[in-house]
């Protein structure tokens, strides 16, 4: 029986394991939990894959640095981005490891298959290399004094023998391909890559004799394989590319591979071409995000100023965090993470907008309904009009999550939250109450039940927690995403739940006396 794909594929890049994770790294994973959470709503079989990168100069250098062996150095690190991932709930299927025997071995079955399809070849590369990005630059690419035109470090002039890859091979390929479809996103990253193609590829040198910590080359153990070819192969290895080949059929190719800006041009060439060489299918698509500035400034070593997501989300919440980041910055585009933005999305949205709506309603079902959530009768103009935006927002919504335009997801989400307020403010309630007209009171309350139902569906991929927490409360559980189409589909006399707060408002002032008082002790 033919093996078909079935599942849909979602990766991360995999992160140098130099540091603890920061909320860098974490932007891109959580954007993969979205994609991830959302597509096994939607009734997909899906594969989520996320690890660490752990071969190369990079991490040698780091771990004697601490005065480590490579190994030992990231077997103590590594946990950490285990654990930082359980504590942000993302839902991961495959944790991979460049270090992993299994993955290292596909390498060499990968490299061996190329070499004998005639694309890899020996030969001498000298060129200007940088250490902390791992690259060789050619003379014409570098800034200065002989500077690398990435991180703005110098270089060092290198010679060695070295095996090489025939990318130029793919030049038109590649190029046919990156122009015609929309395997690069965003737009602006496509024509990046375009641009970078037309200038024309040179065949890359993909094994070094300079450095030792990585996997040796099967035909000359003397050198090491590049790292970046040897991390680029986790997403075929990680799935089962030679160990597993019914897995592997299943899950590949795959749907999205995720990473911030920088990164793009070695998924969407050097990964392709890699690919055509073996005889692999290209993956579908390839989306570089922006960059996350802290209160207007790079992170870095020297100012200090990386961000613990851990520390961020002991203190507002995990849901708050992964809220805020998805609501303020353009998926795609360059963003800034400050937390007086961040308090106040989560004082005016989450706990004014969200909150104050769900407890208003659960509050009055238990209320005037003793906690059964009425059925509709003979509805207002206003209760369809409600009803009729919910449902075309939810609609818009499921549409701009697949686009991954996931800001105006939310902010589409927000506009169903606005408009229930609104209606509540509209209609009010508690007048209705008072004046003892309960059929029209149980009107209002079933469409704000409904409106909270369907908006828990669609909050479900972002905020997990917030979600089930709602769900909880309507004493609702929905499993579908297709369920945000449809109105009134709460059961009569559905028993809710205790009225909680969903997020507590938060004193900005009150916020950064906590954080000076953190830091002098
Ligand atoms: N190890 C390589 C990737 C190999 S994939 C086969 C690597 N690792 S990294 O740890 O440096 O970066 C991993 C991801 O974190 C990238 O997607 C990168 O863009 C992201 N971020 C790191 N710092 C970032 C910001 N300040 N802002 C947003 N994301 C950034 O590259």
């Amino acid at each position: 029986m033919v093996t078909v794909k079935n599942t849909y594929y979602v990766t991360t890049p995999l992160y140098y394991v130099n540091a603890k994770p920061h909320i860098g790294s974490a932007y891109t994973t959580l954007a993969a939990d979205i994609i991830a959470r959302f597509q096994r709503l939607k009734g997909k079989k899906v594969f989520f894959l996320t690890g660490t990168d752990e071969h190369g100069e990079k991490i040698s250098k780091a771990a004697e640095e601490k005065g480590k062996q490579p190994k030992e150095f990231l077997d103590e690190l590594v946990p950490f981005y285990t654990d930082y991932w359980k504590k942000l709930n993302i839902s991961y299927d495959g944790f991979i490891r460049t270090t992993d025997l299994m993955h290292e071995k596909a390498v060499i079955k990968f490299f061996k298959k190329v070499y004998e399809n005639g694309d890899i070849y020996l030969g001498e590369y000298e060129g200007y290399y940088c250490v902390p990005c791992e690259t060789y630059y050619s003379e014409t690419q570098l800034q200065g004094e002989k500077n690398c035109p990435s991180c703005g470090k110098k270089t060092q002039l290198m010679r060695e023998q070295s095996y090489f890859f025939k990318l130029s091979k793919y030049e038109q390929a590649l190029l046919g391909y990156i122009e015609s479809t929309d395997f690069v996103l965003p737009e602006s990253r496509k024509n990046e890559i375009v641009n970078f193609i037309k200038q024309g590829l040179q065949d890359l040198s993909i094994s070094r004799t300079s450095i030792k910590w990585g996997i040796p080359v099967p035909m000359d153990k003397s050198h090491v394989i590049y790292v970046w070819f040897d991390a680029l192969l986790n997403y075929i290895t990680g799935i089962g590319y030679g160990s597993n080949s019914k897995q592997f059929k299943s899950i590949w190719p795959a749907d999205v591979h995720l990473m911030g800006k920088e990164i793009v041009r070695f998924h969407a060439v050097i990964w392709p071409a890699m690919l055509l060489a073996a005889g692999l299918d290209l993956p579908k698509k390839v989306f570089g995000h922006g960059w996350l500035t802290v209160e207007g400034e790079k992170m870095s070593k020297s100012k200090g100023n990386f961000i613990d997501p851990i520390e961020v989300t002991e203190k507002y919440s995990v849901d708050a965090f992964r809220y805020f980041l998805f609501r303020e910055i353009p998926f795609g585009s360059d963003g800034d993470y400050s937390e007086k933005a961040l308090v106040q999305r989560i004082n005016s949205e989450l706990a004014d907008g969200l909150g104050n709506l769900l407890n208003r309603t659960v509050v009055m079902v238990e209320k005037y309904f003793e906690g059964k959530i009425p059925h509709a009768v003979n509805i207002s103009k206003q209760d369809k009009e409600l009803r009729d935006f919910t449902l075309k927002k939810s609609e818009e919504t499921d549409k701009l999550i697949e686009a991954l335009e996931f800001h105006r997801a939310l902010s589409s989400i927000w506009e169903i939250i606005n408009a229930s307020n609104k209606y509540i403010n509209d209609q009010k309630p508690w007048e209705l109450a008072k004046a003892d007209k309960k059929e029209e009171l149980g009107n209002v309350l079933a469409s704000l039940s409904e409106s909270l139902r369907i908006t828990s569906i669609l909050l479900a991929p972002f905020i997990p927690e917030t979600s089930e927490k709602i769900q909880k409360q309507l004493g609702i559980e929905v499993k579908k995403f297709d369920e945000a189409f449809k109105w009134n589909l709460i059961q009569k006399g559905t028993k809710t739940g205790k009225a909680e707060i969903l997020f507590r408002k938060v004193e900005l002032e009150k916020a950064g006396k906590e954080k000076k008082e953190k830091e002098s002790t």
